[in-house]
């Protein structure tokens, strides 16, 4: 494939996104790929304490980020591997400007955020069953207990979820889309890439806070920043430096114990896998 990648000519701002410089098939050299064919214990700590520090975070300092770092954390997260390598993710980047217009639009529309509801894809379900419907409003109510907001003063929480609407205040929003001519099974793929932006940013020492608030707003982000008729917006993203300060920060979702949610199908130790436990055959 060319330069140009699949872009549509003359389509400037799509021709733009899709330019590709090294878009064509490789073969990686054989030493590339007995790279890190052990174990390396430093690799190890590191990727657990980036995937381990990540959370997401609802307050942002006043500091901005540069479009180089956010380049670099993009490009790297390309690298996220997706069905077909279809490669589904579109960003849009958005500076001060333009969260503000996005907040401005969403706000215009009138419809609270307990009303509004996406055109193109359900990520929630009208009913949540155990165990996700104690989940959720575990983690809701220990947000809201955090901030020191009443169960009953739905005025403060619905504030507290506009703050969605400005990306909790960081300097750099990400918009989110995929093509409407593909499939819901690549919503796969664009989570694997969305983790990556995470923990790049985390190892950029950044944080994040994925959104899909922002999906159902889709038309009204559309009158804020201009999309592709044949893309919906699937989340945002918030992307900026933590602020300690904050009271929302302090927020530590819990992890469910694996052994709720691992069914193991090892019958017998000649099988090719390792006890859990002991690391032995
Ligand atoms: C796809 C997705 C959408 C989310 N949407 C929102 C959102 O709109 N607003 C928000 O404050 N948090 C949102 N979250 C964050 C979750 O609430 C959070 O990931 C969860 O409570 C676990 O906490 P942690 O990310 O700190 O580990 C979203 C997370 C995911 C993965």
């Amino acid at each position: 494939m060319g330069e140009r990648g699949v872009a549509a000519a003359g389509d400037d701002q799509c021709s733009r996104r899709f330019s590709m410089k090294q878009e064509h098939v490789a073969i990686a050299e054989p030493r590339a790929r007995q790279v890190a064919s052990q174990p390396v214990p430093a690799i190890w700590n590191c990727l657990n304490e980036v995937i381990r520090s990540r959370h997401s975070i609802r307050a942002y300092r006043d500091k901005p980020v540069t479009a180089g770092v956010i380049r670099e954390i993009l490009e790297t997260s390309s690298y996220a591997p997706s069905g077909a390598n279809a490669q589904p993710w579109r960003v849009h980047l958005l500076g001060q400007s333009a969260i503000h217009r996005v907040e401005q639009a969403v706000i215009a529309t009138e419809v609270p955020p307990h009303r509004a509801v996406s055109e193109n894809f359900k990520y929630y379900p009208d009913r949540f069953l155990e165990p996700y419907k104690s989940r959720r409003s575990e983690i809701g109510a220990a947000l809201y207990q955090t901030l020191g907001i009443g169960r009953r003063d739905v005025q403060r929480m619905r504030s507290q979820f506009m703050k969605n609407y400005r990306f909790f205040g960081a300097p750099v929003g990400l918009i989110v889309t995929m093509s409407r001519h593909l499939e819901t099974g690549m919503f796969l793929d664009l989570g694997m890439f969305l983790q990556n932006v995470m923990l790049c940013a985390r190892a950029k020492g950044l944080d994040t806070c994925v959104q899909a608030a922002f999906a159902p707003y889709d038309q009204a982000i559309r009158n804020a920043i201009p999309i592709p008729e044949d893309e919906f917006v699937v989340c945002g993203m918030a992307v900026g430096h933590r602020d300690p300060a904050s009271l929302e920060n302090r927020l530590q979702s819990p992890r469910a114990p694996l052994e709720s949610w691992l069914t193991s199908h090892v019958e017998n130790a000649e099988e090719s896998i390792c006890d859990l436990q002991t690391g032995k055959r």
